[in-house]
């Protein structure tokens, strides 16, 4: 990663957190855009107060970065009302689709140029949720599984210049959890963010140039374990 520069929306989170320290540590130049300020920055690390939300703060942010190699679309947020469905307030149906995918959209879109010039790769941090469902969880879902879709849709149109891929996890945390927590994930715990960064590495490692359009689950194992209860 030495001369990179990598974006990475939702720095300031769990998951953005170890992505930084990943690609950091690897060398990279790393650029972090979220609305919510880093608790700790390595060196190498600039960040950019961006509400991802708003495309003209995307349009800015984009204009002052002048080379892009890796584009992460990290950040999201996973259920901001926790309404039935029924009772769902549109307002947040469309925060939902703002905050998870236009982002994810809108920035590609604006760093095209800059991502094919530098033969560039992407890489959208999608759920298992996008595949799979608990109740009420709608907007979500929809947005999880439009970004796998919008991963192989700009694939193609970025083809042969820039990779697109999509890594979908599933529970992530640095939290103690309980043994039942862990134990019923096939790989017997689950998932810790340094997983997700571990193969944010690899997809846009010149090893992985041939991984492209695809959405890589990294679950323990969960979205196939079968679960009938007698
Ligand atoms: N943690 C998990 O178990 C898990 C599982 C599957 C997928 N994911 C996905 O991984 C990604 C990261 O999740 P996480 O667990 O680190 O969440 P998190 O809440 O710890 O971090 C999300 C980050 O996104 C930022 N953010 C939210 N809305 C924003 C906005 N409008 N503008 C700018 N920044 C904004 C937040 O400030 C935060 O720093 C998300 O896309 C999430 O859907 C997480």
């Amino acid at each position: 990663m030495q001369n990179k520069i990598v974006i990475i929306t939702g720095s300031s989170g769990l998951i953005g957190k170890a992505l930084v320290q990943a690609f950091s540590g690897e060398g990279a130049s790393v650029i972090g855009l979220d609305k919510a300020s880093p608790s700790v920055l390595p060196s190498n690390c600039e960040y950019i107060p961006c509400d991802l939300e708003k495309p003209e703060e995307i349009l800015r942010a984009c204009e002052s970065i002048k080379k892009v190699d890796v584009l992460i679309n990290n950040a999201g947020i996973s259920n901001p009302t926790n309404s039935q469905i029924g009772t769902v307030k549109l307002q947040h149906w469309n925060k939902m689709l703002n905050t998870n995918l236009s982002a994810a959209f809108t920035l590609s879109n604006f760093l095209a140029k800059k991502l094919r010039d530098s033969k560039g790769s992407i890489v959208n941090i999608s759920s298992t949720r996008s595949l799979m469902s608990e109740p009420n969880n709608e907007a979500y879902a929809a947005c999880k599984g439009a970004l796998n879709s919008l991963t192989h849709a700009l694939m193609n149109s970025f083809a042969p210049d820039v990779n697109v891929n999509c890594i979908s996890p599933g529970w992530i945390t640095s939290d103690e959890v309980s043994d039942s927590a862990n134990n019923q994930h096939p790989s017997g715990r689950v998932g810790a963010p340094e997983d997700v960064a571990n193969l944010c590495l690899f997809l846009v490692s010149e090893k992985a140039r041939f991984i492209n359009g695809q959405n890589i689950v990294i679950d323990g194992g969960m979205t196939k374990k079968m679960i009938y209860v007698d």
